[in-house]
C-alpha cells in the first residue's frame, strides 16, 4: 500500500487524518462505530461540483464497514490457504475468500460471494498507519471507480482488510505479465481503463476536502469482470491543502518511478502530484513498458526520463507504442494521448491539467472513431524493451497468479530511494 521512499527530503511529518479509530473487533456482524474516522472537515456530502460532475460518488457520513473476527476471515480463506493467494504487496498477501452475500459471514468455498482479504505481514514496513488510513478514507468514499472496502479485522497484532473482489486483477498484471489470462489489452480497453481511473482520481480531487491519493500506479488500478477500473489502496492518501495553501508538506512516501519530482525533492505534495502519477501510468499504457525496469539498457531504466523527449516528437511516437497493440490504434488518438501524457508529466505542477480536464481529454479521444493505423515495422520497438522475460526480484520470491499457482515475480519498484 505504498512505501517510504526515503526520509532525507522530509521536511515535516504532517499527522494522519484526525481519527477516532474504530475499536478492535467486538464480535461477528458488528459495524464500525459512528465515531469512526473524522477524515473530512464536514461530516457528510461531497462538494457540489463533485456531485454535479460525478453524481455516483459520495462521502459517507459513517463508514458502513463489517468488523470481522480473525477466525471468520481464517474460515473464509480456508486458513489463508496458499492456493487462495491473489497477490502480494508491501502490506502483505491478498487472499481470495468466500462469504455470504447478505450477512458477510464466512461461507464454504464456492458458496456466496468472493471477497479479497488483505492480511498484514508482521515483517512488513507498513502497518497500523496504512491500515487506519485505508479504513478512514476508503471506508467512507463511495464511487464506481473506487474499490469497495467491505470491512476489516483488528485483533491483537492481526490487521486485515476485506474488499470487493476484482476478478481481472491489477492493470499492472495485464500490461506486463505474459501467459494465459493476460491477453494484450486493446487500444479501446486501455482508453476505457484510463478514463475509469481518471474519473476515480477526479472524484477524490473535487470532493469536499480534496483527497490526494499519493500512490497512483498500475498495481493499484484493479479491474472487475468487465474491465471497469477502480482505484485501491488508500494507505498513503492525505487530505489536500486547506485555506490558501497550495500543498501539504509530508514525509516522502510512494513508489519510485511514479512519484512527482517536486514531491520527491521537497516533500511538498500537491493535488497535481497525483496528476504526474497518472501521466506515468498513461505512458505505461501507451508503451507497454514499466515505469522503472533495471533490465532495460542503461539510460532507459526510468521510463519518463527517456521517453518524454520521444513523446514530444510525433514522427517517433509509433516507435514508442506498445508492440502488443500490433498497430491497432488510431494514430491521431495516440498522438492526442501522448500530448496529454506530456502535459500530465510537466515538471511544474501548475502546468499540469486537472484530473477533470484529463477525463474530458480522454473522453474526447475515445469519442473519435478513427481508422487504425497500418501495422508498422515492429523491429523498431525492440531496443528499449526488456530482453527476455526475467525481472529483478527485490522483495518477494514469487508473485502468485490469480489461479493460485506460482510464477516469475515482477520488479519491485518500491525499493527505498535513499
Ligand atoms: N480487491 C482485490 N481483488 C482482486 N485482487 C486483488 C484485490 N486487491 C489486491 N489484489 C491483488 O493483490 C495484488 C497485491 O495488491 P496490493 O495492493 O497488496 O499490493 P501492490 O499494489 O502490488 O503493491 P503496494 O504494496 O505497493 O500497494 C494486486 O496486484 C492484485 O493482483
Ligand atoms: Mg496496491
Amino acid at each position: 500500500m505504498g512505501n517510504c521512499m526515503g526520509s532525507a527530503a522530509a521536511v515535516q511529518v504532517v499527522s494522519q487524518p484526525s481519527t477516532a479509530l474504530p475499536s478492535p473487533a467486538r464480535g461477528p456482524s458488528s459495524r464500525a462505530p459512528s465515531s469512526c474516522g473524522s477524515v473530512y472537515g464536514r461530516s457528510v456530502g461531497s462538494r457540489a461540483s463533485a456531485e454535479e460532475a460525478y453524481p455516483d460518488g459520495r462521502i459517507l457520513e459513517v463508514p458502513n464497514l463489517r468488523i470481522f473476527t480473525f477466525s471468520e476471515l481464517r474460515a473464509a480463506t480456508q486458513k489463508f490457504k496458499v492456493d487462495y493467494v491473489l497477490g502480494e504487496g508491501g502490506f502483505g498477501r491478498v487472499y481470495k475468500g468466500w462469504v455470504d452475500e447478505t450477512t458477510l459471514n464466512p461461507s464454504k468455498s464456492g458458496v456466496g460471494m468472493i471477497v479479497a482479504v488483505k492480511k498484514l505481514n508482521p515483517e512488513s514496513m507498513q502497518g497500523l498507519q496504512e491500515w487506519r488510513s485505508e479504513v478512514n478514507f476508503l471506508g467512507r468514499l463511495s464511487h464506481p471507480n473506487l474499490v469497495k472496502l467491505l470491512g476489516y479485522c483488528w485483533e491483537d497484532k492481526e490487521l486485515l482488510l476485506v474488499y470487493e473482489f476484482m476478478s481481472k486483477g491489477s492493470l499492472e498484471n495485464h500490461l506486463f505479465r505474459r501467459g494465459a489470462g493476460f491477453q494484450p489489452l486493446s487500444w479501446s480497453l486501455r482508453l476505457r481503463i484510463a478514463i475509469g481511473a481518471a474519473r476515480g482520481l477526479a472524484f477524490l480531487h473535487t470532493s469536499e476536502k480534496q483527497v490526494i491519493y499519493r500512490d497512483f500506479k498500475a498495481s493499484n488500478i484493479l479491474l472487475d469482470s468487465n474491465f471497469n477500473a477502480k482505484l485501491s489502496d488508500f494507505g498513503l492518501a492525505k487530505n489536500g491543502p486547506t485555506g490558501n495553501d497550495t500543498h501539504v508538506t509530508t514525509r516522502v512516501m510512494g513508489t519510485y518511478g511514479y512519484a512527482a519530482p517536486e514531491y520527491v525533492a521537497t516533500g511538498h505534495l500537491y493535488i497535481k502530484s497525483d496528476v504526474y502519477g497518472f501521466g506515468v501510468v498513461l505512458l505505461e499504457m501507451l508503451t507497454g513498458l514499466r515505469a522503472l525496469d533495471t533490465n532495460r539498457p542503461s539510460g532507459q531504466h526510468n521510463l519518463v526520463d527517456w521517453a518524454k523527449p520521444v513523446l514530444a516528437d510525433r514522427r517517433k511516437l509509433a516507435r514508442l507504442m506498445d508492440p502488443r497493440l500490433e498497430g491497432q490504434y488510431p494514430s491521431r488518438g495516440a498522438l492526442q494521448a501522448a500530448q496529454l501524457t506530456l502535459k500530465c508529466l510537466a515538471t511544474d505542477p501548475k502546468s499540469r491539467p486537472s484530473m477533470k480536464e484529463v477525463v474530458a481529454a480522454l473522453e474526447e479521444i475515445e469519442s473519435r472513431k478513427s481508422r487504425p493505423a497500418e501495422p508498422r515495422d515492429l523491429s523498431l520497438c525492440r531496443g528499449a524493451r526488456s530482453h527476455g522475460s526475467a525481472h529483478v526480484h527485490h522483495r518477494s520470491p514469487y508473485t502468485p497468479r490469480h489461479d493460485g499457482s506460482r510464477s516469475a515475480g515482477r520488479v519491485s519498484h518500491r525499493s527505498p530511494m535513499l
